[in-house]
C-alpha cells in the first residue's frame, strides 16, 4: 500500500466506526501558550477533554501533521523524523480501554492484515485492566511487557493538559534484525550489532493513550470530566512495515525526495554512510520546513522561527557536505508540495511564500 493509501484506510476504517474525520490543524498550536507546535493529534482538540468546549462528535478521527523538536538532531538514523504524520482516533468521553484496544488490532490485523504474531504490547505498570483486554483480544502473556511513566504514561503536550497512562503497540521486525541480547524487547536499550545506534528489532507503531488527568503547571493533577481515549500513529513508520523496508527514508514518501537530490548532486543513495546520512538530512528537513513555512512560520531568532532556523541550516550543511553549493531546498520543496499537496493543500497554495 501507498501511503495516501494507508492514511485513506485508517480514516475510512475509524469513519465506519462512527468517527468524525476531522483535518489537520495548523503546526502552530490555536490557544496553547505554552506549546511551540503541534506535536500530536490530540493537540486540537484539548478544550474537549477537558470539556471547556464541546466536541462536533465524541469520536474523532484525523491525520494530523505533527513536529517534535527534541528529534532533530536524531534524523538521519532509520526512524526519527522532525515531521511526521499522526493518524489518531479519539473517543471524548465515549468509548475506552477496551474498544480502542479492539479497534488497534482489528485496523491492523483485519484490514491491514499484517500478522498478529508480529505484535507485542506494552502496558503501564498500574495497568493491569489493559493487559487484561490485550490478552483477552488474543496477545499472549509472554508478549505483553509492563513500563513505568518513562514509557508507558503519555502528556501533557505543553507544560499542562490533558494525560494518562498510555498502552502501545510494537511490531517486532524478527530476532535477526534485533541486538542478539536474550532480553531483547520493546524499548530495547542495546545497540544494534557492529553499530552506535539503537537496536530496532522493535518497531513502537501506535500508542493508545487513556486520558483521566489533567496535569497543571504547578505539577499536581486532576481528574478529567470522563475518561477518554487519545491515540497516536504514525504514518511513515507504519508505511515502512507495510512497504517492508528498513527505514523510514525507503517508504515512498522519501524515496522522490532522495531520488532528487540523487539528480541534483550526481551521487548515489546507500553506497556510503555518510552521505547516505547526509541525504536523509536534507530531504527530511526540506519537508519539515516546507511544512512549516506552509503555516507560515518564518525563520527568526527565537521559537518557532528558531526551529525553522535551525532545520534550514542542518540541510544547507549537509547539503555542503554533498557538494551543493548553490540554493537547493526550493527544488526539493516542489517535490513535497506534488507529492502531498493533495493531502496538505497549505503546501501548494501558498508556493510563492515557501519559495
Ligand atoms: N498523543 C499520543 C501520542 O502522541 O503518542
Amino acid at each position: 500500500m501507498t501511503s495516501d493509501q494507508i492514511r485513506e484506510s485508517f480514516l475510512k476504517y475509524f469513519e465506519s466506526k462512527s468517527h468524525l474525520r476531522v483535518s489537520s490543524s495548523s503546526l502552530i498550536p490555536v490557544g496553547d501558550p505554552t506549546l511551540l507546535l503541534t506535536t500530536a493529534g490530540m493537540v486540537q482538540f484539548k478544550s474537549y477533554f477537558t470539556g471547556q468546549s464541546e466536541p462536533p462528535s465524541k469520536r474523532l478521527t484525523s491525520s494530523q501533521k505533527s513536529f517534535r523538536v527534541v528529534d532533530i538532531d536524531e534524523v538521519g538514523d532509520d526512524t526519527h523524523l522532525t515531521l511526521f504524520e499522526m493518524l489518531g482516533n479519539f473517543s471524548i468521553g465515549d468509548y475506552f480501554k477496551k474498544e480502542a484496544v479492539i479497534f488497534a488490532l482489528d485496523f491492523f490485523i483485519s484490514v491491514l492484515e499484517l500478522p498478529k504474531d508480529n505484535f507485542v504490547a506494552t502496558v503501564h505498570h498500574d495497568d493491569n485492566e489493559t493487559a487484561n483486554i490485550w490478552k483477552d483480544n488474543g496477545i499472549p502473556t509472554d508478549k505483553i511487557f509492563i513500563f513505568g511513566d518513562e514509557d508507558n504514561w503519555w502528556g501533557p503536550a505543553g507544560l499542562e493538559g490533558p494525560c494518562g497512562p498510555c498502552s502501545e503497540l510494537h511490531y517486532d521486525r524478527g530476532a535477526e534484525k534485533g541486538c542478539g541480547q536474550q532480553d531483547c524487547g520493546p524499548n530495547c536499550s542495546y545497540l544494534q550489532k557492529g553499530s552506535d545506534l539503537l537496536c530496532d528489532r522493535y518497531v513502537e507503531l501506535w500508542n493508545l493513550v487513556f486520558m483521566q488527568f489533567y496535569h497543571h503547571i504547578d505539577g499536581t493533577r486532576t481528574t478529567l470530566p470522563s475518561p477518554s481515549v487519545d491515540t497516536g500513529l504514525g504514518l511513515e513508520r507504519l508505511a515502512a512495515v507495510m512497504q517492508d523496508v528498513k527505514s523510514v527514508f525507503d517508504t515512498d514518501i522519501f524515496v522522490p525526495l532522495l531520488n532528487t537530490i540523487v539528480k541534483i548532486t550526481g551521487l548515489e543513495y546507500g553506497i556510503d554512510s555518510n552521505s547516505t546520512y547526509s541525504m536523509r538530512v536534507v530531504a527530511e528537513h526540506a519537508r519539515s520546513a516546507s511544512f512549516l513555512l506552509a503555516d507560515g512560520v518564518v525563520p527568526g531568532n527565537e521559537g518557532r522561527g528558531y526551529v525553522l532556523r535551525r532545520i534550514i541550516r542542518r540541510a544547507i550543511r549537509h547539503g555542503l557536505k554533498l557538494g551543493l553549493n548553490k540554493p537547493f531546498l526550493g527544488e526539493i520543496y516542489r517535490v513535497v508540495a506534488s507529492q502531498m499537496g493533495v493531502a496538505y493543500p497549505e503546501l501548494r497554495q501558498h508556493q510563492d511564500f515557501i519559495l
